[in-house]
């Protein structure tokens, strides 16, 4: 049985690409520090994983672990091991949040990701799909965005911490060839496996688009705030390229198929998107056509360090991956709203 490593798998992609990996058949170990993830639920596991395992019929190894603490993390890869590969999703995600603890950042996402390289290389597992983010762009220079565009000027210390993490990934495999790396650079996930029985679960109040608007719909906030309507797109709010979040645990699968072959060297990175993009206000009439409620929104001042429009040129995934995304808006609606309102609190019971 292939086992697989897992890291930050509690959380919202992490806990999605878990489940798709167990019903390809692969053993799972998820590590994951829990703080962005509730703990709840029986025998110790997050909430997350316990309702993984319910839908999928399997059973997932799971320990809290911190990437920062080197002695438990090399315990846990040398005695739950060998693991063919590693998934790494570890890392603190706000864009908002790294720009007031850029040091906690840098610590966590990168210290933590190197903790990790080195305990992997002292394991003999030399492979890694790193959870990246076209956050790597910074503010696009052309569209749609392929992955030979220039990467490093984002502007935010979390895009930063990406953009660092991929070029140490690319200097550990230049310094040896026996390692192989690939860069999954997401667009913007949204969705929630069908069941609604998993999904995004943001603690507070949600920095993204899709969350902030579900718990509007589920009654949980007032209204939104669209942050700017004057920006040079056809009704004046941000566009993005929005990804259902299982094509995205599909994509991860796929990757570390193509890792495992002989013909993969080195490091390469890979654009996961749809390669259409949509406003904020076309995002919020989907919602509308899904729940079935009017979502309240007020328009407010543009968020400082969004981009007008963001979106993907993704045929590098769907040659060298054999991959590309199936779902619909109205799929990723129509799932997150399945998850909200059958879980207006979360996994919080
Ligand atoms: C999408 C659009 C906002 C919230 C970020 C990170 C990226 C990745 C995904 C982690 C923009 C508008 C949003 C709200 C709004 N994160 N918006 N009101 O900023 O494209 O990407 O999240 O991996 O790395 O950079 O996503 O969902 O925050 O914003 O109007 O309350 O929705 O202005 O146009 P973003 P987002």
């Amino acid at each position: 049985m292939t086992r697989i490593l897992v890291t930050g798998g509690a959380g919202y992609v992490g806990s999605h690409t878990v489940l798709v990996l167990l019903q390809e058949g692969y053993e799972v170990m998820v590590i994951d520090n829990m703080v962005n993830a509730v703990l709840e639920g029986s025998g110790g596991k997050p909430e997350s994983l316990n309702r993984v395992e319910k839908i999928t019929g399997k059973t997932v190894d799971f320990e809290i672990i911190d990437l920062m603490d080197l002695e438990a993390l090399r315990r846990v890869v040398k005695t739950k091991g060998p693991f063919e590969s590693c998934i790494h999703f570890a890392a603190l995600k706000s864009v908002g949040e790294s720009c007031q603890q850029p040091l906690r950042y840098y610590r966590n996402n990168g210290t933590g990701s190197i903790n990790l390289l080195e305990v992997l290389g002292e394991n003999n597992c030399k492979s890694i799909i790193f959870s990246s983010s076209a956050t790597v762009y910074g503010d696009p220079q052309y569209l749609p965005l392929d992955e030979k565009h220039p990467t490093g000027s984002c502007t935010n210390p979390y895009g930063k911490t990406k953009f660092i993490m991929e070029e140490i990934m690319r200097d550990v495999c230049t310094a040896d060839p026996e390692w192989k790396a690939i860069m999954l650079r997401y667009f913007n996930p949204v969705g929630a496996h069908a069941s609604g029985l998993i999904g995004e679960d943001p603690l507070g109040i949600p920095n993204n688009l899709m969350p902030f608007i579900a718990q509007v719909a589920v009654g949980r906030r007032k209204a939104l705030q669209v942050f700017g309507n004057d920006y040079d797109t056809p009704d004046g709010t941000g566009v993005r390229d929005y990804i259902h979040v299982m094509d995205l645990a599909v994509g991860h699968v796929a990757a570390v198929r193509r890792a495992k072959e002989d013909s993969f060297k080195g490091w390469k990175a890979f654009n996961l998107g749809t390669g259409k993009g949509n406003s904020v206000l076309q995002m919020v009439a989907a919602f509308e056509a899904a729940a079935g409620n009017k979502i309240a929104y007020d328009i407010v001042p543009r968020r400082s360090g969004d981009i007008a429009t963001s979106y993907a040129d993704c045929s590098l995934a769907a040659t060298e991956l054999k991959w590309t995304a199936k779902k619909t808006i109205a799929d990723m609606c129509a799932d997150t709203w399945r998850w909200q309102s059958g879980n207006p609190k979360g996994f919080a019971a």
